[in-house]
């Protein structure tokens, strides 16, 4: 049955906000767990393929609590996080509070938003990121056209999300994973499954590595790379915008 957070049509961004308003508060451990620790890696692997130099001006959109942020204002680029949840954007900023920046890193500021209605003006940012966040948009299209507009010429778009692995019995695995070991995570740290049985809804509805990489050919990006890590369940899209 599906998660009654994945609602497509224009109810589909209240149902996510208050999927996150729920896992707010134990989003990061989840994460921890339910990737084995990984992620940390996979956001690593993001922040360094962005190549930012000190002063940059860097949005991470759908920032949730921070994570991608912080690492890209320690490469010294001025990081904007960005998301519309007002319980993730409490937990960053007790963790900005908590865990102090080391010096040479960039500013860091936290803001509450639409990321189909960007309030930033056109050609603004260095690099943008969205880490786990493309999949959540109820308008994929709109979502990258929008990231798009803020980019300025050779800008680096990066988006990091889980993938679909094109060898199809590591897929069925990896579903398995998805659809019966990741909703009791949910069961248990937020007592609901169908909180993580919402990743496998919205990942049978989202193009993926390999959509990603057409719709930014579309959209006129160059040097459109995907680099696949562990097999593709997850992936790493990076362009350059023209
Ligand atoms: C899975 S979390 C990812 C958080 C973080 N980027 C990470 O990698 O840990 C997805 C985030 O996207 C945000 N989000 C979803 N749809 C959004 C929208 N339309 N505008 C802004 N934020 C959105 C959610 O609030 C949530 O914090």
């Amino acid at each position: 049955m599906a998660s009654k957070f994945f609602v497509p049509g224009p109810e589909r961004a209240p149902k996510v906000e208050d999927l996150f308003a729920t896992i707010a508060p134990r989003y990061d451990v989840i994460n921890d767990l339910q990737s084995f620790g990984m992620h940390r890696l996979w956001k690593g692997r993001m922040v360094e393929a962005a190549r930012l130099r000190p002063g940059e001006q860097a949005l991470d959109v759908c920032c949730g609590t921070g994570d991608v942020t912080f690492r890209l204002a320690r490469t010294g680029a001025d990081t904007v996080g960005f998301d519309f949840s007002h319980a993730m954007l409490a937990v960053a900023a007790q963790r900005a509070a908590q865990i102090p920046l080391p010096s040479g890193s960039g500013t860091v500021r936290f803001q509450q938003g639409d990321a189909l209605d960007l309030p930033f003006v056109d050609r603004s940012f260095d690099v943008v990121t969205i880490s786990y966040g493309l999949r959540n948009l109820a308008d994929f299209h709109r979502g990258l056209r929008e990231l798009t507009r803020v980019l300025r010429p050779g800008g680096r778009l990066l988006v990091l999300d889980f993938g679909k692995p094109d060898f199809l019995p590591w897929r069925w695995v990896y579903f398995q994973y998805l659809e019966r070991i990741c909703p009791l995570f949910g069961k248990v740290f937020c007592g609901d499954g169908d909180t993580h049985g919402y990743i496998l809804d919205s990942l049978k509805a989202y193009p993926a590595q390999h959509g990603v990489d057409s719709a930014l050919r579309e959209l006129g990006y160059v040097e459109t790379r995907i680099q696949t890590l562990l097999g593709g369940t997850m992936t790493l899209n990076t362009a350059r915008r023209r």
